[in-house]
């Protein structure tokens, strides 16, 4: 499974993408607005620092807009994935941008029926929100595991299931259990993946008991 970060904070994405454990980014009009950068300059600086497919949303609601938007954006650099939102001209976009070979995110997924629409339009990926779910009493992780079968029914779709909103590790975890391809996480949480007591107590431990050995292993 791969892990996309989200958020527009640069200093954060280049502490991540130094670990080698980051395979993308995702942004929104919302954390574009956090960072109070300009949002060409922040996709630029963030295209430049990942290999990997960083996600750029347009603002327009109308097709011929938001297509516009979408080249426009596309052009910044070759890792943009143009965001478009789940409707009816995001999907027209969509599937515009596709067929000339442009990355597209279909975000603000929250049902298994706009999923198929998404994967028909033939979006790179398709962004479920579990936690907006979740927010308002559904179960965010069913729909993840809905799509994920659905789309394992057709092996022509091509779209990736990218799991948004996350909120905690078991988000993450659940989703690599139901075979998603992508978790895009807010740094806090990736970085509460890699804690446990257990780790900081036998680290202690180790570290106690090669102090009485008075050995160096670097001279
Ligand atoms: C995904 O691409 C979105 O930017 C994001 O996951 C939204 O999450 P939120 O519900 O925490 O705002």
């Amino acid at each position: 499974m791969k892990f996309f970060v989200d958020t527009a904070d640069t200093e954060e994405i280049r502490e991540l993408a130094d670990t080698g454990l980051l395979d993308g980014v995702t942004t929104n009009p919302s954390l574009i607005a956090k960072s109070g950068r300009d949002f060409f300059e922040v996709i630029k600086e963030i295209c430049d620092l990942v290999e990997g497919p960083v996600s750029a949303e347009v603002a327009a609601t109308d097709y011929e807009t938001m297509i516009e938007e979408g080249k426009r954006l596309a052009g910044i650099a070759e890792n943009v994935a143009v965001k478009v939102p789940l409707t009816m001209a995001g999907l027209k976009t969509c599937s515009q941008l596709s067929k000339a070979g442009t990355q597209v995110n279909v975000t603000l997924c929250f049902s298994a029926a706009q999923a198929i629409l998404a994967a028909k339009a033939g979006a790179t990926y398709v962004s479920p929100f579990v936690g907006r779910l979740d927010d308002i009493g559904q179960d965010g992780m069913n729909l993840i595991s809905d799509i994920v079968q659905i789309y394992g029914n057709y092996t022509s779709l091509q779209t990736e299931v990218l799991v948004a909103s996350i909120r905690n590790p078991i988000h993450i975890v659940n989703s690599a259990l139901m075979g998603a391809d992508v978790c895009t996480v807010p740094p806090q949480v990736l970085k509460q993946l890699v804690s446990h007591p257990l780790t900081d107590k036998g680290l202690a431990a180790f570290l106690a008991d090669w102090e009485k050995t008075g050995q160096k292993i670097l001279d």
